[in-house]
């Protein structure tokens, strides 16, 4: 069936691939979006689509998010990425970060509510603060350090919070559903220092420059491959039920590689990769609060939503070697 989708965030990394899926799919698409930090470039391949409205707004302005509404007739489905996302900001914006993350979702949940949309919160491990347990289950506790430490978890504390506005809003009737994704990798990602790591490590290839590795390389992450994150966020959107018949409203999904990989071995990995155009890699200052390891326990995922990652690490950083070679 059809839906009408609003996607906040969706000129940003994620939320454009996962509009080019629903579009794909066949649905009404509407972006709302501030350009923050997403961009129309983002949209490239879709952006004269029949079945896309683009609207330039602010999720934490309700009267935007009515304009969305008002443009497809109704919406069926919010999945809300709109976020300041990227760990230099987490420190350096802490007060946007937090204001952004968490009025935001409560301006877009209390729309849902009143729309009797579906609601998919993109959140995030990060939700889980210090918890230094692996893997992280779907239901683990959140730990977090003295406020006056740093302010990283700005980000993860605020998401812990939006996961709480999300039960709270389930408990007066809404369906909503929350995905964490785990460092989601791909081609269309930023390579400067607000970015995630594959796109730095690869922009610094291209560039023909170190690379800078954080802390001492031997942290880990669980990368997951931006077409695994959008089926897993497309899943979580249109199922009714789960696989297993279980309700999906209130429950959370992680979605993660299995593939832990510590810096500098992902950085070995991209030389290999990449052959002749190898670069060496400098050691430099970590951010305050960087977790030692990530890595998602995806039970949920699989039995509920029949997700779990099918690219390997060495096949989606291939992939997204190519497509930074032969993209515009
Ligand atoms: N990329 C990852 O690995 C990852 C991991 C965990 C969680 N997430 C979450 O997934 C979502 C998408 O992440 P992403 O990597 O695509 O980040 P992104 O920064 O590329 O996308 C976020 C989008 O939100 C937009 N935005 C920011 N403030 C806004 C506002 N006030 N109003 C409207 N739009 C606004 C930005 O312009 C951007 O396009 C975010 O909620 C993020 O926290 C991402």
């Amino acid at each position: 069936m059809t839906s009408r989708v609003l996607v906040t965030g969706g000129a940003g990394f994620i939320g454009s691939a996962l509009v080019r899926r629903l579009l794909e799919e066949g649905h009404a698409v509407v972006v709302l979006d501030n350009f923050w930090r997403g961009s129309m470039h983002n949209l490239r391949t879709i952006n004269s689509h029949p079945s896309l409205t683009v609207i330039e707004g602010n999720v934490m302005n309700s009267d935007d998010l009515q304009r969305a509404f008002d443009a497809l007739g109704g919406v069926d489905l919010i999945h809300h990425l709109a976020a300041i996302n990227g760990t230099k900001w987490f420190n350096e914006a802490a007060i946007d970060v937090i204001d952004v993350n968490i009025n935001g979702t409560l301006t877009a949940l209390r729309k849902a509510m009143e729309w009797g949309a579906r609601f998919v919160l993109a959140s995030s491990p990060e939700a889980y603060g210090d918890n230094e347990q692996m893997p992280l289950h779907h239901e683990d506790t959140s730990v977090f350090p003295s406020a006056a430490s740093h302010q990283r978890f700005s980000y993860g504390a605020s998401k812990y919070l939006d996961e709480v506005a999300l039960h709270h809003a389930v408990h007066q009737g809404l369906d909503a559903r929350i995905v964490r994704p785990f460092n989601a990798y791909g081609a269309d990602m930023l390579g400067d220092e607000y970015g995630q790591v594959v796109g730095m490590f690869f922009q610094a290839i291209r560039d023909q420059q170190p690379m800078t590795v954080h802390g001492d390389g031997t942290q880990t992450r669980s990368l997951t491959h931006i077409d695994d994150i959008v089926e897993g966020f497309y899943l979580a959107g249109s199922l009714d039920v789960g696989d297993d018949g279980t309700p999906l409203s209130g429950r959370s999904f992680n979605l993660g590689s299995q593939d832990e990989i510590s810096m500098l071995e992902l950085a070995a990995t991209m030389n290999q990769i990449v052959g002749s155009l190898a670069v060496d890699c400098v050691l430099a200052g970590g951010y305050p609060g960087d977790s030692k390891r990530r890595l998602p326990n995806i039970e949920s995922a699989q039995t509920a939503l029949g997700w779990s990652p099918k690219i390997t690490l060495e096949a989606g950083l291939a992939m997204v070697w190519e497509g930074l070679q032969t993209g515009p």
